[in-house]
C-alpha cells in the first residue's frame, strides 16, 4: 500500500488535449495526478513528452465505455492506498460522422455511454472516497461545453440539432438497440455528444444539490474555451478540422491552446477563489460577446420568427 502526503487528483482522459495539460499543470502545482486512461502506453509516452516528472503521476486503466472497467478502476485506485482530493470528469468522444450508432461493451450508444454513463458510475462510486479526504474542500470538476447549453450561442446551433433530452423516453426504454438517443428519437451523432455533455452538467448540479451541504465537497464545472486543435475533433470532416481553428482564432476569439485549457482546469481544481459549489466557470472573450450579440440579432431572431410562422423545422 502506497501512501502519499501530496494531494491526489484523478483525471479521466488524461492522455491528450485538455486532460493531459490539466495533468501537467496540476503536477506543477505539487499534486499527484492519477491519469485514468484507456491507452496506457500512449499515456506514458505523452506524459513524458510534456515533461511531467515520473513521481508526479501514476497511470491507471479506465475504459469509460465499459461499466466493468469503471468498477475495476475504482478497485485498483483503492488498492493504491491514496486519498482522493479531486476528480476531473474530462474524457469524451465526439463522433459526428457516424451513420449508425456505435455501441459500448454494455450495448449503449457510444457517446452517451462514454461521456455520461461511465462517468456517472465513476462519480457515484468515488463519492465515498472523496468523503474521506482530509482536504478542506475536495472538488469534483466537470468539463462542460457551450454546445450543451441551449441558452448559450453555441448551444443554439441547429446543426444537427440543439441538445434536448426530451422526456428521457430512450432511457426509459432501456437505451439499448434499436434505441440510440436519450429522447428516444432518430439517431443524430452530433446531438448524442451534446446530450451527453448536458447530462454531465445535470449530474454535477444534482450531486451538488444532494451532497454538497452534508459532505462539503465542491461540485462545479467549467468551459475551458474552444480547444479547436485538440483530438476531440479527430472524427470531424477534414475541412472542418482546418477551418474551425481559423474561425475560432480570428472571428470568435474563443480559441485557446491545449496548454491554456489545462491551466484553466487546474485553477478550478486547485486555486483559491474557485471553491464555490454548483457553479459553472467560463472565460468569455470580448470577441465572443460581440459575435453572440450579432448572431442573436441577425440570425437567431429571424430563424425563430420563421419557426413561429411554421416554415422552418
Ligand atoms: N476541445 C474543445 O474545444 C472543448 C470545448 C469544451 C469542452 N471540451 C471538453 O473537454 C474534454 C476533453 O476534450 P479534449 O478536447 O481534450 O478531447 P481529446 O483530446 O479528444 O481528449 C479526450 C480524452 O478522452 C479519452 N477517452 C475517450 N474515450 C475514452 C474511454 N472510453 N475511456 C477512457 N478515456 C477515453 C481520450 O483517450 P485516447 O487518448 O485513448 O483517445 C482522451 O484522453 C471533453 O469533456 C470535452 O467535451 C472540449
Amino acid at each position: 500500500m502506497e501512501q502519499s502526503q501530496s494531494r491526489n487528483v484523478i483525471i479521466t482522459g488524461a492522455s491528450s488535449g485538455v486532460g493531459l495539460y490539466a495533468a501537467k499543470a496540476l503536477a506543477q502545482r505539487g499534486w499527484h495526478v492519477i491519469m485514468a486512461c484507456r491507452n496506457l502506453p500512449k499515456t506514458k509516452q505523452v506524459a513524458q513528452a510534456v515533461g511531467m516528472a515520473p513521481e508526479s503521476y501514476s497511470i491507471l486503466a479506465l475504459d469509460l465505455a465499459s461499466l466493468a472497467s469503471v468498477r475495476q478502476f475504482v478497485e485498483d485506485f483503492r488498492a493504491s492506498g491514496r486519498s482522493l482530493d479531486a476528480l476531473v470528469v474530462n474524457a469524451a468522444v465526439y463522433k459526428p460522422r457516424l451513420k449508425s450508432p456505435e455501441r459500448s461493451e454494455d450495448g449503449y450508444e457510444i457517446s452517451v455511454a462514454t461521456n455520461h454513463l461511465g462517468h456517472f458510475l465513476l462519480c457515484n462510486l468515488l463519492l465515498e472516497d472523496m468523503k474521506k479526504s482530509s482536504h478542506p474542500e475536495p472538488r469534483l470538476v466537470t468539463l462542460g461545453t457551450v454546445t450543451a447549453n441551449p441558452k448559450e450561442l453555441g448551444g443554439k446551433i441547429p446543426i444537427p440539432a440543439p441538445p434536448d433530452l426530451g422526456e428521457l423516453k430512450g432511457m426509459e426504454l432501456g437505451f439499448k438497440a434499436p434505441i440510440a438517443m436519450i429522447d428516444g428519437k432518430k439517431f443524430k451523432p452530433g446531438k448524442a455528444y451534446k446530450d451527453s455533455k448536458l447530462c454531465n452538467m445535470l449530474t454535477m448540479l444534482e450531486m451538488h444539490r444532494r451532497y454538497h451541504e452534508d459532505t462539503g465537497i465542491i461540485f462545479n464545472a467549467l468551459y475551458p474555451g474552444c480547444v479547436a486543435e485538440s483530438d476531440l475533433f479527430r472524427d470531424a470532416p477534414k475541412l472542418f478540422q482546418i477551418i474551425f481553428p481559423i474561425f475560432q482564432k480570428n472571428i470568435t476569439g474563443g480559441y485557446v491552446t491545449e496548454e491554456e485549457s489545462g491551466e484553466r482546469v487546474a485553477k478550478v481544481v486547485a486555486d483559491e477563489g474557485f471553491d464555490k459549489s454548483g457553479v459553472y466557470w467560463s472565460w468569455a472573450t470580448a470577441k465572443i460577446k460581440i459575435v453572440r450579440r450579432f448572431v442573436r440579432k441577425c440570425l437567431m431572431r429571424p430563424l425563430m420568427r420563421t419557426r413561429l410562422l411554421g416554415y422552418g423545422n
